[in-house]
């Protein structure tokens, strides 16, 4: 059994504590959780009836800790972690898992220091849809890889970037490509491969932030396909849509949903026996957009740690869309085309 412990008891911890606090999550529980807020601390404690710290260098000197969780705002995640690696014990942080290059290679240098694995969230790696795409990916049925797509558009009003003064922000946030579509710039990568070169323009359309709250990105990649991210959190009245599109030789396959989790279109030009249940038994309806993958993603980390596995997403995985990041919004502030990979000189995210 792994105990784990939360630092950071805001939005998304609702989402670990259910899991883990409700024992969903098969060898792992939790036992406690910590938040410089005590109120919000103390709310989950009471819920799950474990006990809460407003310090975490308490907690992780009290509590018996196998893995500790990072879910602090995006621009903390590295003194975080860093702090905790001196512990010994395994962490997991949410995405994004940090803002500049420096942060995430600090990050993942104090974690192999330490000796301890590093988990970086990126739970619609694990969507049902997504999962089988990647196999037909893996298994060479699109042939030559033609063009991907990926498309965010979700609501996101003012009262929601108020709730927080760290959101929007450059040092601690960043727009809709560093907070919600990171999960899909990170997934259109891990299915194309290599980027060579982007282009972007960005907007703040909608809201009063620093940072953008839609952006059009052209990728070149280096197997020669090209990709489109499309990200708003300016779609307005509601969340409309997360979803990717893989185009290549020999087929093309669609997933939409609010949430990435909708198989839309499955068809090849050399069809296997299971593809005409593919449609129906591929899909899932999650109640919001953080999706079902959060429970997908813990069975993963247990395993990884109880038998030694390469985890999916490690420091290394999570700073390769990091990079990526960073390199399109250096093009949105020099307006040229930027080719990875590179070091950033203009772009103000993190800083
Ligand atoms: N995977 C996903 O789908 C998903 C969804 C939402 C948020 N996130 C990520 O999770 C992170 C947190 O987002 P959120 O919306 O929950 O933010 P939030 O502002 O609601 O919560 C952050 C919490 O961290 C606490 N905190 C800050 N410093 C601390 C410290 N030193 N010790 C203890 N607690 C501390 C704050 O008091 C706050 O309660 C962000 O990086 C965000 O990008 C991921």
């Amino acid at each position: 059994m792994l105990n784990i412990a939360l630092v950071g008891c805001g939005r998304i911890a609702k989402r670990h504590s259910e899991l883990l606090g409700a024992n969903c999550i098969q060898d792992a529980k939790l036992i406690a959780v910590c938040d410089q807020n005590i109120d919000k601390a103390k709310k989950i404690a009471t819920t799950y009836n474990v006990p809460y710290y407003d310090d975490m260098d308490i907690m992780m000197n009290k509590e018996n800790v196998d893995v500790v969780v990072v879910l602090t705002e995006s621009g903390n995640h590295a003194n975080h972690v860093v702090n905790l690696a001196k512990y010994g014990k395994h962490i997991i942080v949410e995405k994004p898992m940090a803002l500049t290059l420096e942060d995430a290679d600090t990050m993942i240098k104090a974690c192999d220091r330490a000796g301890v694995k590093l988990f970086v969230v990126k739970q619609n790696r694990f969507n049902v849809p997504v999962v089988k795409l990647r196999e037909a990916l893996e298994a060479g049925r699109f042939g030559k890889l033609v063009l991907g797509t990926v498309r965010v558009r979700w609501c996101r009003m003012q009262d929601y970037y108020e709730q927080a003064s760290w959101r929007g922000t450059w040092a601690m946030d960043g727009g809709v490509l560093t907070n919600q579509a990171s999960h899909h710039v990170d997934m259109l990568e891990w299915m194309l491969g290599d980027v060579e070169s982007v282009f972007a323009k960005s907007t703040t359309a909608l809201v009063d932030i620093e940072a953008e709250d839609t952006a059009v990105v052209v990728l070149k990649f280096r197997n020669g396909a090209l990709g489109i991210i499309e990200a708003t959190t300016a779609t307005r009245p509601k969340d409309l849509e997360g979803s990717i599109s893989i185009l290549g030789e020999k087929g093309s396959v669609e997933i939409a949903g609010f949430a990435v989790n909708q198989m839309k279109t499955w068809m090849f030009t050399e069809p296997e026996e299971d593809d005409t249940e593919v449609m129906e038994r591929y899909s899932v309806n999650p109640p919001n957009v953080y999706g079902f993958g959060h429970h997908a993603y813990y069975e993963h980390v247990v395993d990884c740690i109880k038998h030694d596995k390469q985890h999916l997403v490690d420091g290394l995985e999570g700073r390769r869309s990091i990079e990526l990041i960073n390199a399109i919004y250096e093009s949105v502030e020099t307006g040229k085309e930027v080719r990875m990979r590179f070091m950033p000189k203009y772009c103000r995210l993190g800083r």
